[in-house]
């Protein structure tokens, strides 16, 4: 999902630059991904990306398409 239309980064990408290069500042984490913050609109989100991926925490409303709840109902492996 796009969360910067200015840059058209997407979450998929703000969460990477976060865990590959150790961002921890929205500014970081524009500048790893090569660009800089234009209008500002998505810094909120891109915060709140960053703290889910620095934290490992769910989304909020823990919905069907969140990665970390997805790995917690994986099926157990057979004996
Ligand atoms: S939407 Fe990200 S800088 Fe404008």
């Amino acid at each position: 999902m796009i969360v910067c239309s200015c840059n058209v980064l997407s979450d998929k990408e703000v969460r990477a630059a976060v865990h590959t290069s150790a961002s921890r500042t929205a500014k970081q984490v524009y500048g790893c991904l090569g660009c800089s913050a234009e209008c500002g609109r998505c810094a909120r989100t891109i915060r709140k990306i960053m703290d889910e991926a620095l934290t490992g925490a769910t989304c909020a409303s823990a919905c069907a398409c969140c990665p970390k709840k997805a790995s917690k109902t994986a099926p157990a492996s057979r004996p």
